[in-house]
């Protein structure tokens, strides 16, 4: 249930942060139509058209996470990674696709900035948390489904967090990936989310495993047509509410069809997000191909230099 969450997230390191909240849980993009609140998202890829409205192909029904039952998250509290795990399936679960597979949302707080050692790598520092979401062993109900998840956030005043893509070199930490997509609280920001458009369909996260992930656009969203949660109104009183969609992989290449397995990450944090400077390779490289034709520059100049030198002192002898 939705508030079940609410008592475990004061055991959780780094939640919960106070002018930010990721509901994951809560939402019902047709709650005025009475319809159930709906949440992870799967869609049939197989008959996608080119610029089909949309791109991941029909929606199935999605599961909604308020009726999902999650597990008592104390006995996965680490405390030396200063991490927890919620897992959950649902609650009400005749299809069976369940039966082996779960949901789960692994929390881990920081205690200095840093990387983690697994792709993607983001950047992070003692004011953010990392959000990571898996979907292991739940049965599609198409061979060849794709996963999303709706997310709600709370708005700042009347208008949605500003979306921002940024484009790095930084191709060490997250190979071909070159690109950072963040949601910034306020112009000089209370607060911030951050991902990079990447999700693996591997527990081994490589070039191969790697699915692209989309964001669709920031949508205000009525803040009664969400379910009530105790925790959000106690922290952010009656505020606006804003819902996107992000969906991980396309109908070609690699998929969650594969090893039924999908995990991303997100980071959550205050004020101004990490920025991602230069890796030591990519200056690396830089340097090199930038100091290349700098001495071949140098080594011409010395050259005709020297050829010039010759030749006056040739033409002094005549
Ligand atoms: C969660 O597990 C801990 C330890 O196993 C136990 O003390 C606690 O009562 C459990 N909480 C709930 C809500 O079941
Ligand atoms: C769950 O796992 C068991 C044992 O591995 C298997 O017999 C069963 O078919 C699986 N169920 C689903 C829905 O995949
Ligand atoms: C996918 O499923 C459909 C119908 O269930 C079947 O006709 C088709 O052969 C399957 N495709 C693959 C690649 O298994
Ligand atoms: C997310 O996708 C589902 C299924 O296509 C749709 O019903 C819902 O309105 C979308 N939500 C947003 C915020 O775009």
């Amino acid at each position: 249930m939705c508030r079940s969450w609410g008592p475990y997230w004061g055991w959780v390191p780094c939640a919960p942060i106070p002018w930010l909240l990721l509901s994951l849980v809560c939402t019902a993009p047709f709650g005025l139509l009475g319809e159930e609140t709906r949440q992870l998202l799967e869609f049939d890829s197989t008959k996608v058209s080119e610029g089909a409205t949309q791109p991941s192909g029909k929606p199935y029904p999605p599961y909604s996470l308020a009726e999902f039952s999650w597990n008592n998250i104390t006995n996965s509290l680490d405390l030396t990674t200063l991490s927890a795990v919620f897992q959950g399936h649902p609650v009400d679960e005749h299809t069976g696709a369940f039966a082996n597979g779960s949901l789960a949302f692994k929390v881990q707080a920081f205690s200095g900035s840093g990387r983690p050692a697994q792709p993607p790598h983001l950047l992070h520092t003692a004011d953010s948390c990392q959000v990571e979401v898996v979907l292991d062993g739940a049965s599609p109900r198409g061979n060849h489904s794709i996963f999303g998840l709706e997310v709600v956030t709370i708005g700042t005043g009347l208008d949605c967090p500003s979306v921002k893509e940024l484009h790095s070199i930084d191709d060490e930490y997250a190979p071909a990936v070159f690109q950072v997509n963040q949601l910034l609280w306020g112009s000089s920001p209370s607060g911030f989310m951050q991902w990079r458009p990447v999700a693996f369909s591997q527990k081994e996260r490589d070039r191969e495993s790697a699915v692209p992930c989309q964001a669709s656009s920031l949508h205000p969203t009525l803040a009664y047509s969400l379910p009530s949660s105790l925790i959000v109104r106690a922290f952010f009183g009656s505020q606006n509410f804003c819902a996107f969609n992000l969906t991980f992989g396309d109908p070609t290449g690699a998929g969650y069809w594969d090893q039924h397995y999908l995990s991303w990450s997100m980071l959550l944090g205050m004020g101004f997000p990490p920025v991602d400077a230069l890796s030591p390779l990519v200056l690396g490289i830089i340097a090199v191909a930038l100091g290349a034709p700098g001495l071949l520059l140098l080594g011409g100049g010395l050259f005709l230099l020297l050829r010039h030198r010759q030749y006056s002192e040739y033409q002094s002898i005549n």
